[in-house]
């Protein structure tokens, strides 16, 4: 696990797309893990940068998306396909197609069958080379709430109140409109990307961040999962980093630029 410590937000999101291009244009297998909320933004707005200076693209990259909300309508525009696709999707974007996005089922007939074909789709499409994450205040990636099995897989899972109250200002601030479950990876996918790469902004995320570091690995903070994984890259800002004991040796071990 390395462990970047950035003062602005500026900062964080010019590493973290350095990082994700550089791994994307060695990767043989052009498959990106995308995800939404607003932490990755700063990100997705360097990567239309780059697109529009002719230095990098994601035309002919497979997009897969975290998760999805159950029962959103198909035109709302916090649903994760919509998301992304104003993010990301276009020559006047990435460059993504549309086509190239991928996207759980939300509102099939049968969510739990659109999980296991969403699961075998990343493993038909040869696996994630990189998988953008963001955390929740509880720990969760992915919609992977508490006390989720640590090896799961793309599933339909509920989200807590403590997601539907930080995710209502994306739903007139009411977090009786958020919906109430979501089909996302699990554990055990998120965990066969080749590389992670974790971004954190702002005091909220402290305390997640502290227990994905230096807490134990536990059901109770999903993330604590990313210790296990060989390849993963925490960038975190100043407020998220607050809760910290050994910042000044991650900081230290980040300057050896390994
Ligand atoms: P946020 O969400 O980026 O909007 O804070 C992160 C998450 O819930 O994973």
């Amino acid at each position: 696990m390395q462990i970047g410590i950035f003062t602005d937000e500026t900062a964080l999101a010019t590493t973290a797309a350095k990082h994700l291009i550089k791994i994307l244009n060695n990767s043989e297998n052009k498959v990106l893990g995308l995800a939404t909320g607003s932490t990755p933004l700063p990100l997705y707005e360097q990567l239309r940068a780059a697109n529009r200076a002719g230095k990098f693209t994601l035309r002919g990259v497979q997009g897969f998306a975290l998760d999805e909300y159950v029962g959103i309508a198909a035109d709302h525009p916090e649903r994760y396909r919509n998301v992304l696709r104003a993010e990301l999707v276009g020559d006047d974007k990435t460059g993504l197609r549309e086509e190239d996005l991928h996207t759980p089922e939300g509102n099939a007939a049968d969510p739990r069958q659109a999980a296991a074909d969403y699961d075998a789709a990343i493993k038909a499409a040869g696996g994630i080379a990189i998988q953008i994450l963001g955390i929740g205040a509880d720990g969760h990636i992915g919609f992977n709430e508490p006390g989720t099995s640590l090896t799961s897989r793309t599933h339909v899972d509920v989200l807590t109140e403590q997601t539907r109250r930080d995710n209502a200002r994306f739903f007139e601030n009411d977090m009786d409109k958020v919906p109430s479950q979501c089909i996302t990876q699990g554990l055990g996918t998120i965990m066969e990307a080749k590389y992670i790469m974790l971004i954190a902004t702002g005091e909220n995320k402290a305390t997640a961040v502290r227990e994905l570091v230096e807490g134990g690995i536990s059901a109770r903070w999903q993330a604590s999962m990313l210790q296990m994984h060989p390849n993963a890259l925490i960038l975190v800002d100043e407020a998220a980093a607050s809760e910290l004991q050994l910042a000044v040796f991650y900081r230290e071990r980040w300057n050896h630029n390994l």
